[in-house]
Formats: C-alpha cells, sequence, structure tokens
C-alpha cells in the first residue's frame, strides 16, 4: 500500500485528516487526565488538580494513576515501602555518573542513565504487566537518587545514599543537599511533584507511548519521554524562565520593557502559552500563591514581583497567560535547587504519568503511526553517479 497521503485527491471515505503539530486530533482514549482548555481545569482520573494539590501527597497520586484510585493507609503504607526498597542504583550506573563531563546538560544525563539503569534491570526485556509494574517502581525510586547524585557529583561532593524512609519529595531535597529538608521545603516540593505528573497526551507522554506502541520496553519508552520533554517548547520552558528573571535582575531592566523588546524582536517568552489551555493554566495559579508565600518568607520578594509584571505584560501584549514552567522555575529556584536541574524534577514527577500510560497503551496496545503528507517530487529517473 503507498504511504502518500494526497490530500489534493483525497475521498473523505480515505479518513485522512491533514493537521501540523497534531493540533486538535484525538489519538487515543484515556482515563488518565483529563483538561478542560476552556475553563482552565485539570483532573486526574476524576479528581481535581486544586483538591490534589491541597490534600494529597505525591504517592498518593502514584498510587491513584497506577491503580486507579486514591489509596487506603495500608495502600500508601505498601507503595512507600516498595519505593525505599527500590531506591538502590546500581554502582555501575553510578560509576557512569562519576565519569560525566561535569557540564552535561542534566535532561541528557538523565536520559542516558535511564537507559543505562536497563542494562541492570532483570526484567527489562520482561513484557508482562506485573513486571512492568514493578519497573515504573524501580524508575520512579531510582531517578531521583540518579539526579541528585549527579548534581553532587559535579559540585565535587560525594553521592548521599538514600534514607531507609520518607516520601520521594524528602528524600530527593535530603540526597541534593546532604541534609533533611525542612517541613515547609518538604511540602512545597511535594505538591510541585503533584502538580506535574501527568497532563494529557503532551508531547512527552505522546513519545513514550508512541515508542510503547511498537512493543518496546519500558526503559526504551522513559528514555524518550525524557528526550521530548527537554526541549524548551516542553518541560525545558522552567530553565529558561528562571534564566529570563536572572537576566531581568542581574541588568536591573524593568521586566515590562524586557517582554515589550523581546516580543518586538519577535520571540517567545517563556512560561507562557499552551497547546490546550485558553486561559491561566491550573497549575501555574497553584503555583504562583507558592510563589508569593515563599518570596514573603524567604525576604525575595523582587521574584514575585517581576513575575507579576511579567504576567500582566503579556496578558496586555498578546493576551496569552502563564503555564506550569512559569512559576515552578522561581519556586525551585528559591527553594535552593540549580537552574539546570528543574527540568529533571519534572521528569522525576512526570514519570508518574508516563509508566501510567505506558501501562493503559499496552492493555489494549495500537501501534501509533500517522502519516506525512509528501511534498516532494516524483517521477524522477536515477542518473548514473559518473554522470551527476
Ligand atoms: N510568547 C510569545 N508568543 C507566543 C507564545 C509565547 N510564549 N506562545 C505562543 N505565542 C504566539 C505564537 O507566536 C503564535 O503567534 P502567531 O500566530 O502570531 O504566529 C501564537 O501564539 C500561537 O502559537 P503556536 O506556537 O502556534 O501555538 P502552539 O499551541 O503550537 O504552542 C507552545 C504552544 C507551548 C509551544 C507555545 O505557547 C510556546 O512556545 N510557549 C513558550 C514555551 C513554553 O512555555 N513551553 C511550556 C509549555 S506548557 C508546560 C510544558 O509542556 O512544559
Amino acid at each position: 500500500m503507498s504511504d502518500h497521503v494526497e490530500t489534493s485527491e483525497q475521498k473523505p471515505s480515505d479518513g485522512v485528516v491533514k493537521a501540523p503539530g497534531l493540533k486538535g486530533v484525538v489519538a487515543l482514549e484515556s482515563e488518565l487526565s483529563f483538561i478542560d482548555g476552556e475553563k482552565g481545569e485539570l483532573i486526574y482520573r476524576g479528581y481535581d488538580i486544586r483538591d490534589l494539590a491541597e490534600h494529597t501527597s505525591f504517592e498518593e497520586v502514584v498510587h491513584l494513576m497506577w491503580e486507579g484510585e486514591l489509596p487506603t493507609q495500608s495502600q500508601l503504607d505498601a507503595l512507600h515501602r516498595k519505593l525505599q526498597a527500590a531506591r538502590d542504583v546500581p554502582s555501575e550506573v553510578i560509576d557512569f555518573l562519576r565519569q560525566v563531563p561535569d557540564d552535561t546538560h542534566p535532561m541528557a544525563v538523565l536520559r542516558t542513565a535511564v537507559s543505562a539503569l536497563a542494562h541492570f534491570d532483570e526484567e527489562t526485556e520482561d513484557t508482562s504487566r506485573a513486571a512492568n509494574q514493578r519497573k515504573a517502581i524501580r524508575l520512579l525510586a531510582r531517578m531521583p537518587v540518579c539526579i541528585a547524585a549527579f548534581a553532587r557529583l559535579r559540585a565535587g561532593k560525594e553521592p548521599v545514599a538514600p534514607l531507609e524512609d520518607g516520601s520521594t519529595a524528602h528524600n530527593f531535597l535530603y540526597m541534593l543537599n546532604g541534609e533533611e529538608p525542612g517541613e515547609a521545603a518538604e511540602e512545597t516540593f511535594d505538591v510541585c511533584l503533584v502538580l506535574h505528573a501527568d497532563h494529557g497526551l503532551n508531547a512527552s507522554t505522546f513519545t513514550g507511548r508512541v515508542i510503547g506502541s511498537t512493543l518496546s520496553d519500558m526503559y526504551s519508552a522513559i528514555t524518550g519521554a525524557i528526550g521530548a520533554l527537554k526541549g524548551p517548547l516542553h518541560g525545558g520552558a522552567n530553565v529558561e524562565v528562571m534564566k529570563m528573571l536572572k537576566a531581568i535582575d542581574d541588568s536591573d531592566k524593568d521586566p515590562v520593557q524586557y517582554v515589550k523588546d523581546h516580543l518586538a524582536a519577535g520571540e517567545r517568552i517563556m512560561g507562557f502559552g499552551h497547546r490546550v489551555y485558553q486561559t491561566m493554566d491550573p497549575r501555574a495559579a497553584i503555583l504562583q500563591g507558592m510563589v508569593e508565600a515563599l518570596s514573603e518568607e524567604r525576604d525575595a520578594r523582587h521574584w514575585y514581583e517581576y513575575q507579576m509584571q511579567i504576567l500582566e505584560t503579556m496578558q496586555t501584549e498578546k493576551h496569552i497567560d502563564p503555564n506550569v514552567d512559569f512559576f515552578s522555575a522561581s519556586v525551585y529556584y528559591m527553594l535552593g535547587i540549580d537552574i539546570d536541574l528543574f527540568t529533571t524534577i519534572f521528569a522525576l514527577s512526570r514519570t508518574t504519568g508516563w509508566t501510567a500510560h505506558l501501562l493503559e497503551q499496552w492493555a489494549d496496545n495500537a501501534l501509533i503511526r500517522p502519516r506525512a503528507e509528501y511534498v516532494g517530487p516524483r517521477g524522477k529517473t536515477v542518473t548514473p553517479i559518473a554522470e551527476r
């Protein structure tokens, strides 16, 4: 069968739709999360994100996404135990992290580390649901260890082993800083993890599902998803937002003028706009309140003020609202996290959604394989190489 999509000749019965960027295309059914772009609402398996952010921990959300319902206390305890038991990263992977040049992009390091973890998992090629569920736990448990280990090694410090108990948020901040986090920092970070756990068929989740749909393995799919998240139009935007805020701060530039100048130069302002939301991203609204509180508490009110001026300018000039990356950036910064690690935090949280989507994909798999409209030449004949 020909691969050509001849839109000019196509008949409705061909079922061929041309949608650049797959804008507006519904590629599959999912029970995991839903975005109402007009109302600015996000739900995970029926629960509003605001409700979850206020009343549940990250691990409760992980259970919700993997199992379909919020856990009972004993189910939650069991999940904590499984994550604790799985935090042991093979020494070969830690050795690899020691050899990575210090200036390597942390998302590139994470991408390779996750790929390397596959080589030391006896179940990598076991495609049974039970093995995939166990791999999801190992990935979620080990990614924070890899990120924190790399961050310490490049700073000339030894990695810190995970604690025998404690949440993902607690352990990550502990392994990063070598000391137990305060309650407020842990709670703030935990909410950030809840907010990033899933988000419909975004680019990285789609990438993961495309890889999964070929019946490849979970590590391959997550490695690909990390590569997609790294880009500045997706998860990499949180790093770019903080670079912008620092540039404004360092140059004493008026934030309003900064935005106007960059828009006039035809540039995008990172942390704004979204493929699905036509209004404020509800995650941004939650994070906005967190930035206000943190900037007050840490005597760093200027970050909040810059961001509010940028937000108002973008709304007036472009009618574009902020997305999750706009306010998560300054939250992480005020928690003392290195700017270039921001996207890895997004990745560790989104591993929840990526793995849940893979389990959903494999429960009723169909190869994901769209088509391209061929716009190149036809009818050419080969000239022998000596005559070209
Ligand atoms: N700054 C300035 N103009 C923008 C922006 C922005 N941040 N976002 C969209 N626009 C303009 C864009 O120039 C275009 O204008 P025109 O029609 O005049 O050419 C119009 O809005 C539509 O943009 P688009 O790129 O066709 O829309 P899209 O749905 O493909 O883009 C997006 C969505 C997220 C790629 C885009 O809004 C963007 O580049 N934002 C900045 C990067 C960013 O913050 N990414 C994080 C996304 S949300 C969370 C995540 O996935 O990590």
